[in-house]
């Protein structure tokens, strides 16, 4: 399509203006991959960002993580959480920045974008055992920053919107998605893997994010299959975020990528839903 470009150039442009992920969890995510782990270290380290420090306690300290009594440093939390999931909750304490806020081009409340995307780091969690993985650290970050891409592709969908509807009207086989890169020539996919390309995560992880709704390629990897994996079935406990549904059907193929049993799905579901109920009700209530 004729003048799609220049629009691509500005969107991609449009990724300078993102702030970086922060430096303190990348020093932090480095801590969390040495054999013996340094907790006053790590606490040193993600002490230094007042902003990650409240989100992390706020997140520990919801129901979603079980712990018996509140905790009220950092070290404390340390010592009742496991490696994974002090990895998962640092991850997500950074990624409210990004995804805790309105995307009115697709016409979703911060709740609705954040909570989407906690109860996809929260699937993904859930999967991760069941699935065998013994460092799941790139499948978190792939999960719960999956629709990152949104938040810079917002402002152009918001302009384009009529042409976009109007696209869909006239061709009612057309999903959002390919009526937003009929209009965009991109879509949230394909930015939000750009922009973790360039904050220099694992190659693993912007793949996963490039693949998650694209059947051909979320088969090429196990971390790329348990994202797509993990956003379908976050749709499906009805924790949507608008345009993302693709399907409801899981394909055999995604599954046997992905290392999960059939079985194992209905386990997942309930233990994520009752999660991700527990965080709107710390974060949202
Ligand atoms: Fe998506
Ligand atoms: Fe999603």
């Amino acid at each position: 399509m004729s003048g799609t470009l220049p629009l691509l150039d500005q969107i991609f442009e449009k990724l300078d203006h993102i702030p970086n992920f922060p430096e303190t969890a990348q020093k932090a995510l480095r801590l969390l991959q040495k054999e013996d782990v340094d907790f006053r270290e790590l606490e040193t380290v993600i002490r230094h960002d007042a902003a990650i420090t409240a989100n992390f306690l706020k997140l520990v300290n919801s129901a979603a993580f079980g712990l018996r009594n509140k905790v009220n440093s950092l070290l404390q939390a340390f010592s009742l959480l496991g490696i994974n999931q002090i990895r998962f909750v640092l991850i997500a304490s950074c990624s409210g920045k990004y995804l805790n806020r309105p995307l009115k081009g697709y016409g979703l409340t911060p709740q609705e974008v954040w909570l989407h995307s906690l109860a996809c780091g929260l699937m993904a969690e859930a999967l991760a055992s069941r699935a065998g993985l013994s460092k799941p650290e790139n499948l978190f970050t792939a999960a719960l920053l999956h629709d990152i891409g949104k938040i810079v592709l917002d402002l152009f969908v918001e302009g384009e919107m009529e042409v976009i509807r109007d696209i869909i009207e006239k061709n009612p086989d057309l999903t959002f998605m390919q009526a937003e890169w009929m209009v965009l020539g991109a879509d949230h996919a394909i930015v939000g893997a750009e922009l973790l390309r360039r904050w220099e995560f694992p190659k693993e992880v912007y793949f996963a994010i490039r693949a998650h709704h694209d059947e051909t390629l979320m088969l090429q990897s196990k971390i790329a299959a348990l994202t797509a994996l993990a956003n379908t079935l976050t749709n499906l406990m009805g924790f949507g975020a608008g345009a993302d549904v693709f399907a409801y059907e899981i394909p055999e193929e995604l599954l046997e990528k992905a290392g999960v049993r059939e079985g194992d799905l209905y386990p997942a579901l309930i233990e994520t839903f009752e999660r991700t109920e527990a965080l709107k009700t710390a974060l949202f209530a």
